[in-house]
């Protein structure tokens, strides 16, 4: 079975991947690292985000198991793989990777932004997991700062917003909700309600 999840920065897809993964004891890829780890080889090999072929080189080197979290992580990575997402030749040097990924027997959850529409439309289950972008901007600033990472709640508001516009509005696939994913709005729910409901939304596709 193939769970992917979309939805706007900070909406809170990853810990909702991952806990799914667990309970499911399916294998869990959250794409976005995928991204944040084009910008960091990119800016490692010392080029610009500007350079789209230069991406998209250091996006066909790229393997599942050496996505390194820690570096990636950042408030200033997040900002530099929104920039490279939007080239052409570096989401489509990523597409075999993350459907080979998700054809593992034991079963996967994808988190991204065009994986129910693009890389996996025939996924079973697809979730468009979503919040408020001050409440993102909220739990997004409590991570950060969880990290040492010395930005302000109205920095990682003005980036969420800037990411969202820049996510929804580029023309290779775009940020948008599949036509038949389950919209999740978690503005007013902790991890574990979120949790709940999309269990609920799983169990009852798979029924
Ligand atoms: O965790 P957060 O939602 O802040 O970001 P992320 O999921 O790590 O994604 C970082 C950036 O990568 C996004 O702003 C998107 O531009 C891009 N991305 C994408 O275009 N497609 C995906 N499947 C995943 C991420």
């Amino acid at each position: 079975m193939i769970i992917a999840i979309d939805g706007p920065a900070a909406s809170g897809k990853g810990t909702l991947g991952k806990r799914l993964a667990q309970h499911y004891g399916f294998a869990h890829l959250d794409t976005g690292l995928l991204y944040r780890a084009v910008a960091h080889g990119l800016i490692g090999a010392g080029k610009p985000l500007t350079d789209e072929a230069g991406a998209a080189i250091v996006a066909r080197k790229l393997a599942v198991e050496t996505l390194d979290d820690e570096t990636l992580r950042g408030a200033e990575m997040g900002a530099a793989a929104s920039m490279v997402a939007a080239y052409p030749a570096v989401r489509a040097a990523l597409v075999q990777l993350q459907r080979a990924f998700a054809a593992r027997p034991e079963g996967a959850v994808l988190d991204g932004r065009d994986i129910g529409t693009v890389i996996c439309p025939d996924a079973e289950v697809k979730l468009f997991v979503t919040a408020t972008p001050e409440e993102r901007a909220r739990r997004r600033h409590n991570e950060l700062s969880g990290r040492g990472d010395a930005i302000s709640y109205d920095e990682v508001l003005a980036d969420i917003r800037v990411r969202d516009d820049r996510d929804a509005s580029r023309s290779v696939s775009p940020l948008k909700q599949a036509p038949d994913a389950s919209l999740l709005d978690t503005t007013k729910m902790d991890i574990d309600a979120a949790f709940r409901a999309a269990v609920a939304i799983v169990d009852a596709a798979s029924a």
